[in-house]
């Protein structure tokens, strides 16, 4: 139980650090937050048209997952990095630092991934570009690759971590909800603009 305590408060520590708000901070852009979507992810960094911030962004966001449930799978077993990386979402998220809005979970998503099951990033991977190819939307390829991936870990045999994705999945969605919106009412932004609807 103290083991999975300190999983937890690593993972969320880790997951809890909000790069896309530091490094657009620190390359002298101003607040994120108060630009296009308003949201801290790589897609909107990349609406400042820095695309290797915008790189980094989802570089870091990914790795700080990933190095979540190493740590813990390291130190605790593969069931603390489990939890490690399901708290490290949920940081990402919920960030105590801001005020706990923080990002919609689609980078930190692929880092839990490449921590718990490396192939599926593959698929991840397969599935958001596909989608993105024909619709140019970052969010809809998101919340079509999350749907995926834990089909895929069921058929893989994985149903534990298939569980704990799709409660991450149904969270990301949840966070989507103004892209969902935007999406049936045709006025979120393509890949490559750099206005965002309100
Ligand atoms: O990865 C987040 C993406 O799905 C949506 O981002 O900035 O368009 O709300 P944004």
């Amino acid at each position: 139980a103290l083991q999975a305590l300190w999983a937890l408060g690593l993972g969320y520590l880790l997951g809890s650090i909000p790069f896309g708000y530091l490094i657009t901070r620190t390359a002298g852009l101003g607040d994120i937050r108060g630009m296009g979507s308003g949201n801290i992810g790589a897609t909107n960094v990349l609406r400042t048209g820095k695309r290797h911030l915008a790189a980094l962004t989802l570089l870091l966001d990914a790795l700080k997952a990933t190095l979540a449930v190493v740590l813990a799978s390291h130190l605790f077993g593969a069931q603390a990095g489990l939890l490690a990386g399901f708290t490290a979402f949920i940081g990402h998220l919920f960030p105590v630092w801001l005020g706990f809005k923080g990002g919609k979970g689609v980078a930190t998503y692929i880092g839990v991934l490449l921590g718990i099951a490396p192939a599926t990033v593959l698929v991840f991977a397969l599935v958001w570009l596909t989608v993105a190819k024909l619709s140019r939307y970052s969010s809809l390829s998101a919340l079509v690759a999350t749907l995926v991936i834990p089909v895929a870990l069921w058929i893989m045999g994985q149903p534990q971590m298939s569980l704990v994705l799709a409660v991450m999945t149904v969270i990301s969605w949840w966070r989507h909800k103004a892209n969902i919106e935007r999406l049936i009412s045709r006025t979120e932004s393509r890949i490559g603009e750099k206005k965002q609807a309100e």
